[in-house]
C-alpha cells in the first residue's frame, strides 16, 4: 500500500516537471512540403518496421501516440533526432543526409498532429534541442 502510494506520488511529480520543462521549449517548426518529402522516405525506408501508420509496426517502437510522447515528451527534438541519425535505419545507421532525417522528423511531427508552418524543421541538433517533442 505504502509503496503504491509513493510510486503514484513520484509519477505525479514527474508529470508536473515534464509539463513544466515542455512549456519552456518552443513549438517546433516544419513545413507541409518538408513532411511530404519525409513521408516518401519513410514509406520506403522505415515503414517496414515502424508501420505505415507509424504505430502499427511489428518490429519497432511506435513513432506516434502515448508511448512516443511518454518517451520523448519531456525534452527537445534532439532526442529522437539523435536516435534517427545514429541508429536508423538499423541496417544502415546514419546513411541518410542530415536534411533527410529532418524531413523524416517533420513527417513524424505531422503524424503526431502538430501544426505545420512556413519554416522548415532544422537539421541542427542544437536548434532541435530548443523545440518541444510531442507531449
Ligand atoms: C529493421 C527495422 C527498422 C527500420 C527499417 C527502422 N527502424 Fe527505427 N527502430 C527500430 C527498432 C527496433 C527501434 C527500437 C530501438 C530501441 O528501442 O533500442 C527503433 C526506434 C526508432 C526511433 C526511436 C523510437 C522511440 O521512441 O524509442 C525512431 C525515432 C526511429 N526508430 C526512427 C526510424 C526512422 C526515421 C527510420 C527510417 C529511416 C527507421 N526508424 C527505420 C527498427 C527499425
Amino acid at each position: 500500500m505504502r509503496a503504491k502510494l509513493s510510486i503514484g506520488l513520484v509519477a505525479a511529480l514527474l508529470g508536473l516537471s515534464t509539463a513544466a520543462l515542455a512549456q519552456s521549449l518552443a513549438a517546433p517548426t516544419y513545413t507541409t512540403a518538408q513532411a511530404r518529402r519525409g513521408e516518401a522516405v519513410y514509406m520506403a525506408q522505415c515503414a517496414a518496421c515502424h508501420g505505415d501508420q507509424l504505430d502499427n509496426g511489428q518490429f519497432a517502437a511506435p513513432l506516434v501516440g502515448p508511448a512516443f510522447e511518454a518517451h520523448w515528451g519531456a525534452g527537445g527534438l534532439d532526442g529522437p533526432f539523435e536516435v534517427m541519425t545514429t541508429q536508423m535505419p538499423p541496417t544502415n545507421p546514419g546513411a541518410l543526409p542530415a536534411a533527410t532525417y529532418a524531413d523524416l522528423l517533420a513527417f513524424v511531427l505531422d503524424r503526431n498532429g502538430l501544426p505545420a508552418g512556413d519554416k522548415e524543421l532544422p537539421a541542427d541538433p542544437e536548434r532541435l534541442k530548443t523545440m518541444a517533442a510531442p507531449h
